[in-house]
């Protein structure tokens, strides 16, 4: 995957994209990324990458110039076929773990870094981009969000993670929680390890996990249960937990 970020702040990315996942997904040569300096395609002597808002109001507005500039240069270097565009934006349309698996087929992305108020709208159908939030909250930039989409879609890519670790056992692969994990040793200040982890009896483990998974997903996040189909034995589980916090 070819992967470009648009930003105002290409400081912010050294380091991010040299650890982990993403190093290694770049290291294997399975994502390749550019960080695009928006400023360097401004054209007077101030380097002004955003404006005034039309109709008046606080905070400044990303001018569409220097970002179509920007944008146009990375296509450029990205060699042919058009990229699928994103826009980090608190408007938009909320990044799952579905749409991640849709962005990691894609040969080409950008992704373009909201600052200040906002983007002048215009750059939306001009660069035929789509909004992404990474949640409902406002970051003061849309960098982190952009790493987050990157760390999200570079452990996807086939190839990145071994087949011990591959992503359809993760969160989200199927819409329930984790189930708690340990390692050694068996006690911490007083913590210990559950006793079926150690048993070695891999039904009772499994069975542990499923109803573990199942009660932190109807503790924490009963919206991932609701019209879910589940299998007899999660019906079960599921009913014991609830009987357990009734008493
Ligand atoms: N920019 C500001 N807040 C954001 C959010 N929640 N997601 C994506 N981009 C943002």
């Amino acid at each position: 995957m070819r992967l470009s970020i648009l930003t105002l702040n290409p400081g912010y990315f050294p380091g991010a994209l040299d650890e982990g996942m993403i190093r290694i997904a770049r290291q294997k040569g399975l994502l390749e990324v550019s960080v695009v300096a928006i400023r360097d395609f401004t054209t007077d002597r101030y380097g002004t990458t955003d404006d005034y808002p039309y109709g008046g109001g606080a905070g400044m507005v990303m001018k569409v110039e220097p970002i179509a500039r920007a944008f146009e240069s990375a296509r450029r270097a990205a060699g042919p076929g058009a990229p699928h565009v994103l826009v980090t934006s608190p408007q938009g349309r909320r990044f799952t773990q579905a749409w991640a698996r849709d962005l990691a087929r894609e040969p080409s992305i950008a992704i373009l870094c909201g600052r200040y108020r906002g983007i002048d709208e215009r750059v939306i159908p001009i660069l035929g981009a789509e909004e992404i939030s990474i949640g409902d909250y406002v970051l003061s930039g849309g960098e982190p969000a952009a790493l987050v989409i990157v760390d999200a879609l570079a452990r996807l890519l086939p190839g990145v993670l071994g087949d011990a670790e591959s992503a359809e056992a993760d969160s989200f692969s199927e819409p329930l929680l984790d189930a708690p994990v340990y390692t050694r040793p068996e006690e911490c200040e007083g913590h210990r390890v559950p006793e079926v982890l150690l048993s070695g009896n891999h039904e009772r483990i499994r069975l542990w996990r499923r109803r573990e998974a199942l009660r932190r997903t109807w503790n924490r996040r009963p919206d991932l249960l609701e019209g879910r189909e589940l299998s007899d034995e999660d019906k079960r589980l599921l009913k014991e937990i609830k009987g357990e916090v009734a008493r």
